[in-house]
């Protein structure tokens, strides 16, 4: 098996309870898909025959993880972009039969192939900041065959791209036109034929739910997720982005792995929250698209100390955000986050968030060899600057995806 050993780095590796788990004039070694050693220069291991990659000094975290994405859709919404500009609200579009049901109808359309070639530029976007695994949604597709198409098409990409992908099932997104008021209806087709088969075809790692006015109330939403897990399936939400429904301490209780948006959560709730092991997913890409002025309880995540992860939801409405660096800005500049908790944001909280965080999300004896060669030395330079890609190297699971400066 290969092994490579980077000297002379500046390690990032998000052990510890807080901060950056820094390391300076440090080492690491790759063996296979693993990371199985790390410490200082003076105390290198003995290693015959591995690949030395001398770092100069630069830093190395683990790679990124974009943990809520929507990225396979049809069409694009540059429309609705003008008409909010013009004063009209999501929520507004959303009832005229725009917004997500809008995207649905381009979503039906598009053949497989196409939708892997729309979503293959959104995608490299991402790689090309770092990230070696992220969550894809179904939710365009609001029928069987094109929810089940959707997952197809993610799980087409994981495969031709090398990437570590995992696959939600959120065919309750939105009401289809077909449902107009039978929404029980609509979510009992979720339950009892989409879900199932989208599982049977092995395409559904966890299942997301959309509670919120304009989408689903707090009871078919907890439907939705009670069949999840009677079908042993992992679950999440987009909850308290709009309004408060009292989602987030629901699906909290029930176990969840994330909740997410959370502009509208209550801070009294939070403890519930924390009492859980469920992760805050906060989307600031969504934030300031909508250009929404209520900020999620940051403070209150903070104090119950609640895993708080950052990501793109990268999607054609809310977030047409290609970036997890920009993320990360957005994060500090306008939820005051630190640039520490923003790197925890993408790397071990999102692993949290996909429930692969004994495998992937910090540099660790044992983990995934998922690791990106940044052109800085400090770890706040990732957060501070935007518009510069600094990344200049990949490895993903021991391979090299890009070699970058290493050639
Ligand atoms: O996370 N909130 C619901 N779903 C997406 C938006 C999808 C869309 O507008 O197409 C979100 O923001
Ligand atoms: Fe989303």
């Amino acid at each position: 098996m290969s092994q490579t050993l980077f000297t002379n780095a500046t390690l990032a590796t998000l052990q510890g309870e807080t901060g950056y788990g820094l390391r300076q004039q440090a080492a690491l070694l790759v063996d296979g898909d693993r990371i199985t050693w790390l410490g200082d220069m003076a105390e290198l291991p003995e290693t015959e025959g591995a690949e030395i990659v001398d770092c100069q000094q630069r830093l190395l975290t683990p790679g990124l993880i974009d943990c809520h994405t929507h990225l396979v859709y049809g069409g694009d919404r540059a429309d609705e972009f003008e008409l909010r500009l013009e004063g009209a609200s999501y929520a507004e579009i959303a009832a005229q039969g725009g917004g997500i049901v809008s995207t649905v109808n381009a979503t039906r359309q598009a053949s497989e192939q196409q939708l892997f070639a729309e979503a293959l530029p959104r995608i490299r976007a991402l790689l090309a900041e770092g990230v070696t695994t992220l969550e894809i949604k179904s939710g365009y597709g609001l029928d069987t065959e094109n929810e089940i198409k959707m997952l197809r098409v993610a799980a087409r990409l994981a495969d031709e791209l090398g990437l570590r992908v995992r696959k939600s099932f959120l065919g309750a997104h939105a009401l289809p036109a077909e449902y107009e008021g039978r929404a029980d209806e609509y979510i009992a087709l979720v339950c009892e034929e989409m879900l199932p088969q989208a599982q049977h075809e092995g395409l559904v790692d966890a299942v997301d739910v959309f509670i919120e006015s304009i989408a689903f109330d707090l009871k078919q939403g907890e439907r939705v997720l009670a069949c999840a897990q009677d079908l042993g399936l992992p679950i999440k939400a987009h909850v308290e982005q709009l309004s408060d429904l009292g989602g987030a301490v629901m699906a909290a209780r029930r176990g969840a792995l994330s909740v997410d948006h959370l502009e509208y959560l209550n801070p009294e709730d939070v403890a519930q929250l924390a009492a859980s092991d469920t992760v805050a997913v906060l989307l600031p890409g969504a934030y300031y698209v909508l250009r929404e002025t209520r900020l999620p309880p940051i403070d209150a995540l903070r104090e119950h100390r609640v895993a708080i992860a950052l990501a793109t939801d990268a999607n054609p409405g809310s977030s047409p955000v290609h970036s997890l660096l920009l993320i990360m800005n957005m994060a500090c500049t306008l939820f005051r986050m630190t640039p520490a908790e923003a790197l925890r944001g993408v790397t071990l909280n999102a692993a949290k968030a996909l429930g692969l965080a004994d495998d992937i999300g910090s540099l660790e004896c044992g983990k995934q060899a998922d690791i990106v060669i940044w052109d800085v030395a400090r770890p706040a330079m990732l957060s501070y600057r935007l518009g510069i890609n600094p990344c200049a190297a990949v490895m993903q699971a021991g391979n090299w995806r890009d070699r970058g400066v290493f050639q």
